[in-house]
């Protein structure tokens, strides 16, 4: 029986810099038993969320909810090159260390996100260096510096995030990235080779968004990033697992197949690589304003999706990106947002963190799971 710890004041967290907030503040008596990443765990699935400094810095709620339902954080922009990157020539470390030092007081797994991305780039960056040797040089100081500085720390890398775009018109179906402009397609071996280099311990991760429906687009995605991974195999490449973003919509559940995504994870898993789910969220865009019944169907879309890859034993991890409505990223995107200007309710905890039907369905998926 754990005795749950005296709950922190506002007061006192909030006069606590994160680096500084020992684990034992923390309510430990959901973490053990009925959290998700304890029933996760259970099921041998690593399970967590995305967390930035600011949110646990500045709400008593989010801590507690960290505590009690994850087993790996990802710091959602503490790891990109805004964050790390300040100027050209200084790297700024203080958001990661505080973020590291906070999953590693809780015995918290943690990923590094991103090493290579083009659509979180400093203003500095510009387009970056035209010619290769440049590109080559700015890949190899960033990688060395921070993969190396984190080295033997974390479970795993996004080492390169969504290389592939066929709306580029590529025949690869490569995305037109300032990186590929400047080195070609190899840029992605390159920085697989300089993460391994600089951190021979972490899980090197090829992530991609768009890759769980049933449709033609996404098929052409699928196919790409196959050939991408039996390509960077073929040459020796060290990476050792895809990111299956699944940034899902309630609204579009008629657009998903399990039978579709899971012929795709086992033909990862036939490469020898393993499944991660590195950005679960459900937006309600598009669905009537109603909220219980905006709350029914996302758990429902929750719920179908992890029946489906957690069948998998290639799927080793599951990641939501944001786990209460108070702060999503979804309403500053014109992509996810809702029309009509409601805010949107795509995580498992409300915008008072308190637990949603996507919660139970959730915890009900991963108690069903086979374990690993
Ligand atoms: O700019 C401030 C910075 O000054 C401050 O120190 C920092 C503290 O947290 O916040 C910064 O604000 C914003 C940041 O999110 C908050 O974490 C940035 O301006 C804003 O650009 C950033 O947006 C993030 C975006 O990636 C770009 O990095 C979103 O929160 C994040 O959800 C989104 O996540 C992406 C994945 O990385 C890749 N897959 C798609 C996914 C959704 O777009």
């Amino acid at each position: 029986m754990h005795m749950r710890q005296p709950r922190p004041t506002r007061r006192q967290l909030l006069a606590t810099p994160l680096a500084l907030v020992p684990a034992s503040t923390a309510s430990t008596a959901r973490a053990s038993a009925a959290g998700l990443g304890a029933l996760a765990a259970q099921r041998g699935v690593i399970f967590g969320s995305t967390l930035t400094r600011g949110q646990v810095e500045e709400s008593p709620e989010m801590l507690r909810i960290a505590t009690d339902d994850m087993a790996m954080i990802v710091p959602g922009f503490e790891f990109k090159w805004p964050a790390l990157r300040p100027s050209a020539g200084a790297f700024d470390f203080s958001g990661a260390d505080a973020m590291l030092r906070f999953a590693e007081q809780r015995g918290q797994a943690a990923r590094g996100h991103a090493l290579v991305w083009h659509g979180a780039l400093p203003a500095w960056f510009g387009d970056g260096p035209a010619d290769a040797a440049g590109m080559h040089a700015l890949l190899r100081r960033h990688i060395g510096t921070v993969a190396g500085r984190y080295a033997g720390r974390l479970h795993s890398w996004d080492v390169v995030n969504e290389p592939v775009e066929p709306w580029d018109g590529r025949p690869d179906g490569l995305r037109a990235s300032p990186f590929l402009r400047a080195l070609g397609p190899d840029y992605i071996d390159l920085s697989f080779r300089l993460a391994a280099a600089a951190d021979p311990a972490a899980r090197l991760t090829l992530n991609e968004y768009g890759l769980e429906l049933a449709t033609a687009e996404q098929e052409a995605r699928r196919t790409a990033l196959l050939a991408l991974l039996e390509g960077m195999l073929r040459r020796g490449v060290p990476v050792h697992a895809i990111g299956i973003q699944a940034h899902l919509a309630a609204a579009a559940s008629a657009d998903f197949d399990p039978a579709v995504l899971r012929r795709f994870i086992r033909r990862v898993a036939g490469l020898g690589l393993d499944c991660y789910v590195t950005e679960l969220d459900v937006t309600d865009r598009g669905l009537p304003a109603g909220i219980a019944a905006r709350d029914a169907a996302v758990a429902r879309t929750y719920r179908g999706f992890l029946e489906a890859v957690l069948a998998e034993p290639a799927v080793k991890l599951v990641v939501l990106w944001g786990i209460s409505d108070r702060y999503t990223w979804m309403n500053d995107s014109r992509f996810a947002r809702r029309e009509d200007g409601l805010p949107v309710r795509p995580h498992p905890y409300d915008n008072e963190f308190r637990p949603k039907p996507a919660w139970h369905a959730i915890a009900g998926a991963l108690r069903a799971a086979p374990p690993r």
